[in-house]
């Protein structure tokens, strides 16, 4: 019998709901056909923004949408989105497929998505082949309330009131795809670019920085030391590679994905570290605005498009990180995972008018409730496992709303071992206990013709003890308990 012993007199930092935020870029069927169909299209639609996957997405209750890229940001001119569509300029997708964009979604359609979406919108901006002056006039654009060139043409092409930018990246991976650049040589253009990112008309814009990819600390250390004070956010990219299918998996790949992601604990507290050294007060946050399972492209699709599918160990694979993101809330004040729709792990796929939700999705449902709550002193007892690729075999994060529910998220990484638990609650007083369940085989995952082959379901398995809960879990699993 392992002990989840949660200590809520402990309470520790908010967990900023952005945690929980999402990352939709021009990639294969991302934006087109996943979100984004056109006003003409035979597919429900709002504004030509897909109504079921609105809805899907606003159940989870995204709070963060960040866009247009990735890669296609670092070549994507935003004067080429707006205005008449027919007139709009057409363009070579050179990072993704070399396919044709014709910037039917632009600055407008995107603002609209997040309205619908009632989320907040996360725009990167172009350094890698974009200008000072082009990013200066992108927030003039979008923001400013007065009589000005940019202002005025946002007003022409339909939108009278100014827009809300809450978030504005400056850069995308400027040591890769957006401009190969060395720490030093970006720290110098961060600066010079983001003094031109103006707060309009009481907006107020959080810049974030380009960040580490994975363990590079020294990216960290110079951008933190040479250009901390201009940041509100620093990025970290952190993706799993399977190297296989996302359906080829077995016991070896499923530990060894996992322990991918737990990774991700580790590089957190070290550049944490980093950052604490130069901004001791953890005003400048760590925003992991790229994150997940990364497999081989769906057999029959364009590779460049990135379509994988989406099984029950990916579900896993968001459960840790999710808690590891929440129990470093002091700090990771924002994540989006990569990305929203049809692109590497994402929440939902598509296919024509077909619609299904991925085992990730059913995760960002159940660990909803920790959007906003208060982090509270958890832990578990682990035993490692995964030969190899070594494991803790169970993973968890607890949090406290607003309206005093406790939630505790649990994951059994195991590959093919229950555990009993027995849940110690300190601090919090409840008189209902409640849970749902996500588990499959491994590889379980859904289908357009079998969607809800993996969902979650109510657990009622539980017995209540006189300091808390006693249950047992099957292996592959995430757990959700909510204590009111
Ligand atoms: O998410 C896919 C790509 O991965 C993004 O465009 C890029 O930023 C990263 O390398």
């Amino acid at each position: 019998m392992r002990k989840l012993v949660v200590n809520a007199y402990q309470r520790q930092t908010q967990i900023n709901r952005n945690i929980y935020g999402h990352f939709s870029e021009h990639l294969g069927r991302c934006i087109y056909e996943g979100i984004y169909v056109g006003e003409a299209s035979p597919i429900p639609n709002t504004n030509g923004v897909r109504n079921d996957v609105a809805q899907a997405l606003k159940r989870v209750r995204v709070p963060v949408l960040r866009w247009p890229g990735g890669c296609f940001a670092d070549e994507y001119h935003w004067k080429d989105g707006v205005g008449g569509k027919a007139t709009r300029k057409k363009m070579i997708n050179t990072n993704w497929g070399g396919v044709v964009e014709d910037n039917s979604f632009g600055t407008h359609e995107f603002m609209d998505l997040c309205r619908q979406l009632d989320c907040a919108p996360y725009i990167n901006g172009n350094m890698g082949t974009g200008s000072v002056q082009e990013m200066q006039e992108w927030a003039e654009y979008m923001t400013f309330d007065g009589t000005s060139p940019m202002a005025d043409w946002r007003r022409a092409n339909g939108s009278a009131a100014p827009y809300k930018l809450p978030y504005f990246g400056v850069g995308n991976e400027n040591w890769g795809c957006g401009g190969n650049m060395t720490a030093e040589y970006y720290a110098g253009e961060y600066r010079r670019y983001q003094t031109y990112v103006h707060n309009y008309s009481g907006n107020q814009v959080q810049k974030i920085a380009c960040g580490p990819s994975d363990a590079d600390y020294h990216w960290t250390e110079v951008l933190m030391r040479e250009a901390g004070k201009y940041m509100d956010g620093l990025s970290l990219h952190h993706y799993c590679f399977s190297g296989k299918l996302a359906l080829d998996l077995s016991e070896t790949d499923w530990y060894s994905l996992l322990n991918s992601a737990l990774l991700m604990d580790e590089m957190i507290r070290v550049h944490k570290g980093i950052m604490r050294r130069y901004d001791p007060q953890g005003r400048v946050g760590l925003v992991v605005d790229e994150w997940g399972a990364w497999h081989k492209s769906e057999p029959g699709s364009h590779p460049g498009f990135l379509y994988q599918q989406n099984t029950m160990r990916d579900a896993v694979l968001a459960a840790v990180t999710l808690n590891i993101f929440n129990k470093h809330s002091d700090r990771v004040r924002m994540a989006n995972i990569a990305q929203t729709v049809n692109v590497l792990q994402a929440l939902i796929l598509t296919e024509g008018e077909k619609m299904l939700l991925t085992p990730t999705y059913h995760v960002f449902d159940m660990y909803k409730d920790h959007q906003d709550a208060t982090l509270a002193a958890s832990f578990v007892q682990q035993e490692i496992t995964g030969g190899e690729h070594p494991v803790p075999d169970l993973h968890e994060s607890a949090s406290v709303t607003a309206d005093d529910t406790l939630t505790i998220t649990l994951a059994n990484l195991s590959a093919d071992k229950p555990q009993d638990i027995d849940t110690i609650i300190v601090g919090h007083d409840f008189k209902d206990v409640s849970a749902v369940i996500l588990t499959s085989e491994m590889s379980g995952h859904n289908t357009f013709e079998n969607p809800n082959k993996v969902a979650p379901e109510a657990y009622t398995d539980l017995l209540r003890t006189d300091m808390g809960v006693k249950f047992q879990i099957p292996p592959r699993c995430v757990l959700k308990l909510s204590l009111r």
